[in-house]
């Protein structure tokens, strides 16, 4: 059953949204060279207690016995890294996965940044996050009452193939607003004009996973940590956004802070 928001509670989603967007934007300027994926986590907990009245919890922390307070995957890393000892180092790229919730509603965003700035990577992982970007704000940006949901899943996958791109396929972005997972799933690929209509009101969390050689994946014997089998890089951003009257509204603005935004914003 997909949840509509009542604009009251779209107020509540943006007041997390915009938390959460916060809380990602902090973590990712802590990620220099030379820093710990651990002491991301510990920076982690600390902001999300100064966070409004106090009461923020992570999403991740204890979810399903995950255990630290946002998801931090480099390099062939795709998601659910866990933080610990290893090292940032220039040329490594991070993403960082927030989620949380906030007097009862929850937002979820992600970003890649690249450790030691963009001029570290080489042309192919820059490709990468500019194709994975791409894929995320046109599929915002298509976002309206009455498509099809799979025309949004449709988009990404095109926008991914047509860089040269490859998309995950084992994980979806979802539906998100009194707790973290919601209908409906939100593959990144697939045909258009199937699946559930968009309506004002949906909040749903817009996540492309994309990998820069095969698409196949694996999770480590750590039970979490899921890689590219090809040890190739792989990248993800994600907004929370709300299907508004003719347009989707990003709750996450974390763009806001993002220097490469201006690329994307116009
Ligand atoms: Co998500």
């Amino acid at each position: 059953m997909i949840k509509l928001c009542t604009p009251d509670e779209l107020d509540k989603m943006r007041v997390v949204g915009r938390m959460m967007a916060d809380l990602l934007n902090a973590c990712c300027e802590q990620c220099r060279p030379g820093v710990t994926t651990g002491e991301i986590d510990a920076f982690c907990r600390a902001y999300l207690c100064t966070l409004g009245d106090g009461t923020a919890a992570s999403g991740s922390l204890g979810y399903m016995g995950y255990p630290a307070s946002l998801c931090v995957s480099v390099n062939e890393e795709v998601i659910h890294g866990i933080p610990g000892a290893r090292v940032l180092q220039r040329g490594d790229i991070v993403s960082l996965d927030v989620c949380g919730s906030y007097h009862g509603y929850f937002g979820d965003n992600t970003r890649t940044v690249a450790v030691g700035g963009a001029e570290t990577l080489t042309p192919d992982v820059r490709r990468l996050l500019r194709v994975t970007r791409q894929c995320l704000e046109e599929a915002v940006r298509a976002i309206r009452p009455g498509i099809h949901l799979s025309d949004v899943s449709h988009l990404i996958e095109k926008i991914a193939t047509a860089g040269g791109c490859t998309v995950v396929r084992e994980y979806t972005g979802h539906g998100v607003g009194h707790r973290l997972h919601e209908d409906p799933p939100v593959p990144n690929y697939g045909k258009p004009g199937r699946g559930p209509i968009l309506h004002e009101g949906m909040t749903l969390a817009i996540e492309p996973m994309i990998n820069l050689g095969k698409a196949a994946i694996r999770t480590l014997p750590d039970g979490w940590t899921v890689v590219s089998r090809d040890g190739l890089p792989t990248a993800h951003f994600e907004y929370t956004v709300a299907v508004l009257r003719d347009r989707a509204e990003i709750l996450t603005p974390w763009f806001e802070r993002d220097p490469w935004s201006a690329d994307w914003m116009a």
